[in-house]
């Protein structure tokens, strides 16, 4: 059975005191969801604490948008995936677009993290996705062929969750047809050995958008930036119809 996931990535967003004012009005929102929907919340490692306290009891997952393959070491600015574990994080991005485009992320490190995630009894999200650039030259398949063959080298496909992201959409407002997102997300499918990975879909997902995102074959939840980080509208989509 493939999972519901909805997950929001508040990227560099939220002091602790915004955190806590946001869960205040969200968690309320969400109480007539249907149980199988996973709730995640992939916050700054700065959050975490506050985060995971006013979690206790609710349904919401909590998350993280980073993490480095050794246990401890000299790795100024890095974080562990035991000291996330200790927290509470049960999810983590793993290989975001924009780690890739301003932090060196390659697919060698986005695998040496996924499989650091994986020995810690973390949940990775995988991001893959093309360029505009890439698309308008045709190469959209080639590449998320190539990401998943180098990314997915040695992970466990059982513990894993994916999230589809065509780089031009994220955070533009521009939209991916949902059907070129389901047909992008049933090729991702049918490179994997699992059928029952939950596959994401991001880039752009509103409340206005999300009921015909959510009605695609392919797609088992999403990946979620600006409309994450109000409640109303994370709700909204949570409550997807
Ligand atoms: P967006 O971001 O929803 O703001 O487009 C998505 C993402 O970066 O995961």
């Amino acid at each position: 059975m493939r999972k519901v996931i909805i997950a929001g990535n508040w990227k560099m967003y939220k002091t602790q005191g915004e955190a806590t004012e946001f869960l205040m009005d969200f968690v309320s929102r969400i109480d007539d969801a249907p149980e199988n929907r996973e709730v995640v919340l992939c916050v700054p490692f700065t959050d975490l604490t506050i985060v995971n306290k006013s979690l206790h009891g609710n349904r919401i997952r909590l998350g993280a948008q980073n993490v480095h393959w050794e246990d401890c070491g000299a790795y100024t600015g890095e974080i562990s995936a035991s000291m996330l574990t200790e927290m509470g994080v049960r999810y983590v991005i793993v290989g975001h677009s924009e780690r890739r485009q301003y932090f060196g992320e390659t697919d060698e490190t986005v695998n040496l993290r996924l499989k650091a995630a994986q020995t810690h009894g973390l949940i990775p999200i995988l991001c893959v996705g093309e360029t505009k650039q890439q698309r308008d030259a045709d190469e959209t398949e080639q590449i998320i062929i190539n990401q998943l063959e180098r990314d997915l080298v040695g992970i466990d496909q059982e513990r894993l969750v994916i999230a589809y992201e065509p780089i031009w959409a994220i955070g533009t407002g521009e939209n991916c047809e949902v059907s070129e997102a389901d047909r992008v997300i049933g090729l991702i499918r049918s490179r994997l050995s699992n059928p029952n990975v939950t596959i994401q879909y991001g880039g752009s997902v509103k409340p206005n958008n999300i009921d015909e995102i959510m009605a695609q074959p392919q797609i088992d939840g999403v990946l979620v930036g600006g409309a994450s980080l109000a409640a109303a509208d994370f709700a909204g989509i949570v409550n997807y119809k």
